[in-house]
């Protein structure tokens, strides 16, 4: 029986794989310190859990508008204005399941087959993925660590071509925490605007930044008409489980988005959207406080241990450099992924899994305590490697 070319070409997310076995491990009774996951370890706000509930009781359980209730529209058209100067009204707004499927839905409205659209790496699993289950062809630019993970506009330019027909971005960015600046998104728009390429902006991380401030590029003079932004209530509110997400873009890209709504799944949970409404009013500083002291904790723990890394100015992730353990005990970090887990019980991701090697990323998404006894747990595990040779 046939199997689609395009799902066979990809992979299941690595993320998910290392969160899943480090999850078994410990339900087996294995006592393994998680910094796998991506997701804040908090409880949704009770307020939130409480408008759910609301909504429940007041009927809001049947289907609604495939793009999402218009109040929650018109709210997030209010935050877009507010807190990042776009002027997007509510029918260019789809509300999503999660940003995942923002991005999903994003490329297939806009790729046909063959398209080339440019992934700055290290980048999030999905990318790559979801570009490929779409036909298009993912074409990867480096952003080196000498950088601060910032990629360079020239080298993006080179890699354009004539089938690139969008370039995605992500900041605050997973993995490697960096924040693009102002600059940067300058350049980009420039290039947006000389190649005709557009930009589909991941903004899910923009409530945790800790240095220097959120800037979103549909900001930038003429990138309105360029630019998709993708947000959502996963990482700000605590909300990964809800599933929601949204996506701003040019009226005819949301209407071809609102088309893939109505097949695919006819409208985000009802209920789920009524509580995503009440997150607009909920203050997330106490979380964004607890990842401040749990970032410093990690890495002061990251550098008595001798690691290098940049240190991250949003999301809540450190990309570790790693590559003084490869080559003897070890030969990537997959397999470096895999013993840290095994051996030395603590769960981390493999750079290879954000298409960059010699690397793992650490998420501090969870306790002080946790964070704490997976350094002297890391502590022990590295001072055992053999040294490779030199
Ligand atoms: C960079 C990035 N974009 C998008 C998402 C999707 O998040 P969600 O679908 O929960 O909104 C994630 C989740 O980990 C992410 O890290």
């Amino acid at each position: 029986m046939n199997l689609s070319r395009h799902t066979q070409a990809v992979k299941p997310s690595q993320t998910l794989q290392f969160n899943k076995k480090a999850l078994e491990m410990i339900r087996a009774g294995i006592d393994v310190i998680k910094l796998t996951a991506g997701e804040p370890d908090f409880n949704t706000p009770e307020e939130i859990v409480d408008a759910a509930n609301d909504a429940m009781r007041r009927g809001y359980t049947k289907y609604t508008d495939s793009t999402g209730i218009v109040e929650l529209r018109e709210a997030i058209a209010r935050k877009l204005c507010e807190d990042n100067g776009l002027d997007f009204d509510p029918g260019e707004i789809v509300v999503t399941n999660g940003g995942k499927q923002a991005l999903y839905s994003l490329f297939k409205a806009t790729i046909n087959d063959g398209d080339e659209v440019i992934l700055i790496t290290p980048c999030w699993v999905s990318y790559e993925a979801q570009v490929k289950m779409n036909g298009g062809k993912p074409v990867f630019v480096t952003a080196e660590e000498v950088d601060g993970f910032v990629p360079d506009p020239a080298v993006i330019e080179r890699a354009i071509s004539t089938r690139t027909t969008a370039i995605v971005i992500n900041s605050p960015n997973n993995p490697t925490g960096a924040v693009y600046s102002r600059q940067f998104l300058k350049e980009l728009a420039r290039l947006s605007a000389d190649h005709d390429l557009l930009v589909i902006s991941d903004e899910v991380y923009e409530k945790l930044i800790f240095e220097g401030s959120h800037e979103s590029i549909a900001s930038e003079e003429g990138m309105k008409g360029r630019s998709a932004v993708v947000n959502g209530f996963s990482k700000s509110h605590a909300m990964t489980g809800w599933r929601i997400g949204y996506l701003a873009a040019p009226r005819h890209i949301a209407e071809e988005v609102a088309k893939i709504q109505d097949h695919l799944c006819s409208n985000v949970n009802t209920i789920a959207q009524h509580a995503a409404l009440r997150a607009f009013s909920v203050d997330n500083t106490r979380m964004v406080e607890a990842f401040r002291k749990r970032k410093q904790v990690l890495s002061e723990g990251l550098q008595d241990m001798g690691l290098q890394f940049v240190i991250p100015r949003g999301a809540f992730y450190f990309f570790v450099d790693v590559k003084g353990f490869l080559g003897s005990d070890y030969a990537d970090s997959l397999e470096l992924a895999i013993a840290m887990l095994e051996k030395g019980r603590v769960g981390v991701v493999p750079g290879s899994a954000f298409s960059y090697e010699g690397y793992i990323r650490l998420s501090y998404a969870t306790s002080e305590d946790d964070i704490r006894e997976a350094i002297q747990r890391m502590g022990r595990f590295f001072g055992e490697i053999t040294a490779p040779p030199s």
